[in-house]
């Protein structure tokens, strides 16, 4: 196998590619940023521009497996801008490659495609599964809907794509985490509204055990990349109190004021979503980290 990753540099990208250096895996990644791009005999970076539609095309030289994990992130302030950068980031970037791809006559053994978990709906009560989509309502159900559309036009470049709606991804002071456990390792750890949210979470291990796992055996269609176990983020923030040895005593803060903050980007910790990992464990994966205090503790502890 020699993989192509977009958004290599970026936390699930960086995790990919170190994973994927233990096993021996040669691979190139794209990167909009040519400061960013580093060349020895098992890893090589390569630009790309999707807004000026610009991509070298020696990044596909001797590849076979694609991993498309670029977007831009959701955690800036949902402005006017920052969401066309949002939507066209991965829109943009998604027909791209199956341009690109399909101008060089490429067919790859396997494409994989990053979505989120965001393309569900809110449900306090239903696990969902992957044929759990409905009516996009909010933003973040608008972009994963546009970008798995998008993704989908890949299929005419390989027998076998998958896409993979990614959780909250649990790793060591990055991404969501690290926003969570600041104010807890200040000792002013709180949930948000009644805290009763569903937050379904992966380890960052897994997730790249995932990728791997699925390029080796081939998996076609859609899949939900979480753990077994999803917990209330009550629960996670007082893990996280747990283990990081801290008290969480405040009281949660209401749901009305984050609104009034945080406008519709609130979706991003209001929100609740059950989600299955049946699929993925009916297809012979199995977690390392199928509970939360477990994960936490390999993080943390
Ligand atoms: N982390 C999570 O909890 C989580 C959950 C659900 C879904 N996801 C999705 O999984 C993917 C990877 O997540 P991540 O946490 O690794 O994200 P990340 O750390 O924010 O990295 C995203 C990467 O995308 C590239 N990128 C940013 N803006 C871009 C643009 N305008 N055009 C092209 N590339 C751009 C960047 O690479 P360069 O700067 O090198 O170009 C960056 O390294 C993302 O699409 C994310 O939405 C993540």
């Amino acid at each position: 196998m020699k993989l192509l990753i977009t958004g290599g540099t970026g936390l699930v990208g960086r995790n990919i590619i170190a994973e994927a250096q233990n096993r021996g895996v040669k691979l190139h990644y794209l990167t909009t940023d040519k400061r960013k791009i580093i060349s020895d005999d098992a890893v090589k970076g390569f630009y790309w521009n999707p807004k000026q539609d610009f991509l070298d095309q020696k990044c596909f030289e001797g590849v076979d497996t694609l991993i498309h994990l670029a977007g831009a992130t959701i955690s800036k302030p949902w402005t006017p801008k920052n969401r066309k950068e949002i939507m066209e980031s991965r829109v943009i970037t998604s027909r791209m490659l199956s341009q690109s791809m399909k101008h060089e006559k490429i067919k790859m053994k396997q494409i994989m495609c990053a979505s989120a978990i965001g393309i569900y709906p809110n449900s306090f009560e239903d696990t969902l599964t992957e044929n759990s989509t409905e009516t996009p309502e909010n933003f973040l159900q608008e972009v994963t809907q546009a970008w798995e559309q998008q993704s989908h036009a890949m299929s005419d470049c390989t027998d076998h794509l998958s896409i993979f709606r990614i959780g909250l991804v649990l790793a060591k002071d990055e991404g969501l985490l690290a926003e969570l456990s600041q104010p807890v390792k200040l000792f002013s750890g709180t949930a948000f509204a009644t805290g009763k949210q569903w937050q379904s979470w992966i380890h960052i291990n897994d997730l790249c055990q995932l990728f791997l796992f699925a390029a080796q055996a081939g998996w076609e269609g859609t899949y939900n990349a979480v753990a077994p176990k999803p917990v209330r983020q009550r629960t996670l923030i007082k893990e996280l109190g747990r283990v990081l040895r801290r008290p969480v005593f405040l009281p949660n803060i209401p749901g009305a004021i984050i609104k009034l903050v945080m406008g519709e980007r609130s979706v991003l910790i209001l929100g609740s979503q059950k989600v299955s990992s049946e699929l993925v464990v009916s297809k012979g994966f199995s977690f390392k980290y199928s509970l939360l205090p477990e994960a936490l503790k390999d993080l943390y502890g």
